[in-house]
């Protein structure tokens, strides 16, 4: 498909799934050999890192943990800047090596709160890993160990990423027709 309309607005194609799993193929790839002694626990930002979750996941070749955690920063077409409490973490992370898994970096506004947050069970060390990032408008200083792929200052859909509920199903990456 080369386009989606969701709710009122439609979307063009702008990023093809074989593209998507490349980068994905190239996070794996260095995980393997940068993690694989470290016994990390993977934390996935629900609910759009859902996609890349799985598809890295299957990916690692190395034994480790995962967990979800939920946050929401996000209405409708702009990221609104406010994040709501970190639910849904059960594990002790004290000691413990922690990789972040986004599926977007935008402002970085999520990011820098999640971090934050989990600095405070004292993880030995956290790393971040996200499918995109938008490096125009992304203001954070803290580093991205993992990027899998730059993308413009458009909204997208597509690869776990919704507009209002929508669009996350879909394997190819979408971009807002204006
Ligand atoms: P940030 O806090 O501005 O970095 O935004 C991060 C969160 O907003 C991401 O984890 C996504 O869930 C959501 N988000 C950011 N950009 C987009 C987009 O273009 N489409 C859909 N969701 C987005
Ligand atoms: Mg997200």
């Amino acid at each position: 498909m080369n386009t989606l309309c969701l709710h009122d607005k439609k979307f063009e194609i702008c990023i093809p799934s074989p593209d998507v799993q490349k980068a994905v193929d190239a996070i794996a790839l260095r995980m393997n050999l940068e993690l694989c002694d470290k016994n990390p626990i993977f934390i996935s930002i629900l609910n759009g890192s859902f996609m890349f979750t799985s598809d890295l996941m299957k990916r690692l070749i190395f034994n480790c943990e995962l967990s979800f955690i939920k946050l929401s920063s996000y209405k409708g077409l702009n990221s609104s800047g406010e994040i709501n409490e970190l639910v849904g973490l059960n594990e002790n992370l004290e000691n413990r090596m922690v990789v972040i898994l986004e599926d977007i970096i935008d402002t970085g506004t999520t990011i820098a709160k999640t971090v934050e947050k989990l600095r405070s069970f004292h993880p030995s060390e956290i790393r971040i890993a996200t499918l995109f990032l938008k490096p125009e408008i992304f203001k954070g200083n803290i580093t991205l160990d993992y990027v899998g792929i730059e993308v413009p200052n458009k909204f997208i859909v597509g690869c776990g990423l919704d507009y209002n509920g929508l669009g996350r199903n879909y394997p190819d990456l979408y971009a807002l027709v204006p």
